[in-house]
């Protein structure tokens, strides 16, 4: 059976990589979720994310996905690996589930000059480490430096990111993270949600230092991806049209997704089970 391509986020966050990929793939269908009732994720347990990405990773299938994107850092940093490795087999074979972790360490290799990097992301995400371990096995030669931003999915989720009170966790965490090392010349923004403050972290971050966002990579990864899978390409319809779920109000999703999207979308209800 052919279905959409699914996007999951805790949130909004991956409506930034969901716009991206719909630019890059217009013909495509698209079936998003956010699991805003139980937004954010960034502070919650391996057990407790891992459960919940799971239970959206069940529920896009049961609406005809084939191939999911976890368009959020701390569910691909969290949960991927055991749905790929332990739930996929059983569920099915067939279908697959992608994240957006592997993408951006594959492209980080060629943007640094100094081979030293900074990862920005929220507590679980630099809390798991993933990012250093993922970078490490394509270019051991890259120096990952680590910044937790707790602030900053909060003010995105509460539309206070472009407020004065959002500068001062800017600089904080920028400080907390290029004090670290004086070599970084590159800055992972590897939490979905942070795209954006990018205008606002740009002003504040010295002219020579990269700034790297996960939209435009990972929807270049997923057309080479389906470039190199015919047979999920093949499953995936293109009617070019896209489809918005939340597990909270319809009708916040929609006026708050207008944060995200230069469009106008009407969100609907998904209820998950465990
Ligand atoms: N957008 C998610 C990410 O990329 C994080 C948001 C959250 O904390 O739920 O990590």
């Amino acid at each position: 059976m052919q279905g959409a391509i699914g996007i999951f986020d805790s949130g909004y966050g991956g409506l930034t990589i969901f716009e991206q990929i719909r630019r890059k793939l217009p013909e495509y269908d698209f079936l998003y979720l956010g699991d805003n009732a139980r937004s954010p994720y960034g502070n919650r347990s391996y057990e407790v994310v891992y459960r919940f990405t799971l239970q959206a990773v069940r529920w896009l299938f049961s609406k005809g996905c084939n191939l999911v994107i976890i368009a959020c850092n701390t569910a691909s940093a969290k949960a991927l690996r055991t749905i790929q490795q332990n739930d996929l087999p059983s569920i099915d074979p067939e279908k697959r589930v992608l994240g957006v972790i592997r993408p951006t360490a594959e492209f980080i290799g060629n943007v640094t000059h100094s081979r030293h990097v900074g990862v920005l992301g929220t507590p679980g995400t630099i809390s798991s480490n993933s990012y250093p371990i993922e970078i490490n096995k394509l270019f051991p030669d890259i120096k990952v430096f680590n910044a937790a931003c707790p602030m900053w999915v909060p003010l995105v989720e509460n539309n206070e990111h472009n407020k004065p009170g959002a500068d001062y966790f800017i600089r904080k965490y920028l400080n907390d993270i290029l004090s670290q090392d004086n070599a970084i010349d590159t800055l992972i923004l590897a939490c979905t949600h942070y795209p954006l403050l990018e205008k606002n972290i740009r002003k504040v971050l010295p002219a020579n230092i990269n700034l790297v966002s996960q939209g435009q990579l990972v929807a270049d990864s997923l057309k080479d991806y389906l470039h190199r899978h015919p047979e999920m390409d093949s499953r995936c319809t293109k009617n070019s049209t896209s489809r918005f779920f939340t597990t909270e109000s319809e009708n916040k999703f929609s006026s708050m997704a207008s944060v995200f999207l230069d469009w106008t979308i009407k969100a609907e209800k998904a209820e998950l089970e465990g």
